[in-house]
């Protein structure tokens, strides 16, 4: 059901845009018949809203009304008609299941699209077939994202660094806004900000630049704001450092006490042991303020390097390494390789390894006879002379004390086989070692 068509030169047309609310109280302060207008609330949406176009001062005696996209009331761009009489709307090719026509003659847009964003024209028909035509207009905006704050540099230095806030999320059409500590931003010689607002750029930041900062991106129908953003600004402190009680201090013997210096207000102060948080234990114990760390009866594994760390709220700085020398005796040396028969002609090279701090000397005897005294031993062309029984010593130089190790070698002579493959000819030597 529709109305009859209307021939054009009968219309009555008074188009227009949509007024603003200036011209509207112009025209109510009239004194005769106010005008027929369309008010889009709200003004502005964000997609997926819903809008609607509210119809002011309809006039009396309309027999119904049709909403059309656009305004030239052309029949594929009509949407909606309605008889006043039966109440019963009729939808026509424009209409997208989401517009709801009113008695009054308001015409509900639900979920807005962006395609729904242009002009809308109602035609009220009076009972006389007459005409008049209103056009009213939806703002839609794209729903904005939550934006988020970058920096260019996550941990600018005090008084050194420039850093540059961005508001990630390029939008067409959109401002931007930055709050610092929830305060619009202040006019200040050292705040720059890009021509669109989207940068901010801190010249030299300070311990009070740390923010919170927010950045809120708007367009006429929605705005989204980031979450707070804060600005590590590192204030140089002094380096701490470390001192020792007991620089060379005797494994299983020295208390050591580790000192960290200076003592600074409000920090937190963490020991590092080989790059690891140290774990408070029986035989590392720290005191109540973390700054001095006692190591009980130290060993050779506590070596360090240690570290320290100062923590405040605006900055952290970690000491230079510190590496404690723990020394001790050489411990039982070895003599390697474990093999002790040799071949008659051959080379023989042993070499002799004891742990130590400082590093053990080394010598060697034979029989009893002193050899040599380096780590390794090599005879080359060794004969049946060369049998016996070696020592390597071992020596360190701060404690003085020494090790030692016998190894017996046996030369042999050239072995031949018989027709059953049985080593025969083989002759060991032996001269007995004088005892040591
Ligand atoms: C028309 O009716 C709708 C739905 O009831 C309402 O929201 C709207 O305000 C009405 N328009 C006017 C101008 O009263
Ligand atoms: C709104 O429209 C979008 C597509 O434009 C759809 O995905 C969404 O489900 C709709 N929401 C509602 C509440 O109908
Ligand atoms: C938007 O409208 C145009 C033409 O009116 C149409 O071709 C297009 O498919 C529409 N887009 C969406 C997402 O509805
Ligand atoms: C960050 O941006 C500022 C301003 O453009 C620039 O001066 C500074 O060098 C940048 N810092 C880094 C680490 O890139
Ligand atoms: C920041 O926003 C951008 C664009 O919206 C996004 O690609 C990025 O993953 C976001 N980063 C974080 C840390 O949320
Ligand atoms: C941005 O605004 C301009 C001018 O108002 C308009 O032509 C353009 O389509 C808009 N862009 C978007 C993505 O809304
Ligand atoms: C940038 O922000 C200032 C206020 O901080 C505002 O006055 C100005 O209009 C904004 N410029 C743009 C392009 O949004
Ligand atoms: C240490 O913290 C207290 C309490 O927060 C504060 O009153 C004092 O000023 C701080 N001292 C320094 C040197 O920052
Ligand atoms: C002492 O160090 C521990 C971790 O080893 C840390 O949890 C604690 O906050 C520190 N205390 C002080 C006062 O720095
Ligand atoms: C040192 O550490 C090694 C390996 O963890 C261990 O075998 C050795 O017994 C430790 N030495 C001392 C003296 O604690
Ligand atoms: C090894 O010593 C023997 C004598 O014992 C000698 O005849 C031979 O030439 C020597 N070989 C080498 C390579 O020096
Ligand atoms: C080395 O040989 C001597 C003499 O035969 C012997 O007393 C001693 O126990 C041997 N030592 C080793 C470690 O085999």
């Amino acid at each position: 059901m529709d109305f009859p068509s209307v021939p054009a030169h009968r219309r009555l047309v008074p188009r227009q845009g949509l007024l603003l609310a200036a011209s509207l109280l112009t025209l109510w302060s009239l004194p005769t018949t106010a005008q027929l207008t369309i008010e889009s609330v709200p003004p502005n949406a964000a997609e997926g809203k819903d809008v609607l176009l509210r119809v002011h001062n309809l006039p009396g005696n309309l027999k119904g009304y049709a909403w059309y996209k656009g305004e030239k009331g052309e029949s594929n761009h009509k949407i909606v008609s309605y008889l006043i009489d039966t109440q019963k709307p009729t939808y026509w090719p424009a209409y997208s299941d989401r517009e709801t026509i009113y008695h009054n003659g308001s015409l509900l847009f639900q979920n807005v699209t962006l395609n729904d964003t242009g002009k809308y024209m109602l035609q009220a028909v009076h009972k006389d077939f007459k005409i008049t035509e209103v056009t009213g207009q939806l703002c839609i905006y794209p729903m904005l994202p939550k934006p988020n704050i970058t920096s260019n540099n996550s941990n600018p230095e005090e008084h050194k660094d420039p850093v540059m806030l961005t508001c990630e999320s390029q939008t067409e059409n959109t401002t931007y806004l930055w709050l610092i500590n929830s305060q619009s931003l202040q006019d200040s010689a050292r705040l720059q900000l890009s021509k669109d607002n989207r940068t901010l750029t801190l010249l030299l930041v300070t311990r009070n630049d740390m923010g919170p900062y927010e950045c809120e991106i708007q367009n006429p129908g929605s705005a989204s704001r980031s979450d707070p953003f804060t600005l590590n600004v590192l204030s140089v402190l002094p380096k701490p450092s470390i001192t020792s009680n007991n620089f060379n201090p005797e494994e299983h013997k020295d208390p050591v006490m580790l000192m960290c210096e200076p003592q600074t207000e409000n920090t937190t102060y963490l020991w590092f042991i080989n790059s690891q948080r140290l774990l408070v234990s029986a035989r590392l114990q720290l005191s109540k303020d973390n700054r001095t760390l006692t190591i009980l009866l130290v060993t050779r594994n506590d070596t360090g390097p240690y570290e320290y760390e100062t923590q405040n709220f605006v900055s952290v700085v970690r000491s230079d390494p510190f590496i404690l020398n723990v020394l001790y005796d050489p411990d039982a040396p070895t003599i390697s390789p474990s093999n002790s028969h040799y071949l008659h002609g051959t080379n023989l090279s042993l070499s002799c390894q004891a742990a130590s701090n400082p590093p053990a000397q080394y010598s060697w005897l034979i029989n009893g006879r002193p050899l040599t005294t380096t780590q390794e031993l090599f005879i080359p062309n060794i004969t049946l002379h060369n049998s016996g029984s070696y020592i390597c010593l071992t020596h360190n130089s701060d404690t003085g004390l020494t090790g030692a190790m016998v190894k017996n070698i046996t030369v042999y002579s050239k072995c031949f086989l018989d027709h059953q493959h049985q080593a025969v000819g083989c002759r060991a030597v032996w001269f007995s070692g004088q005892s040591l």
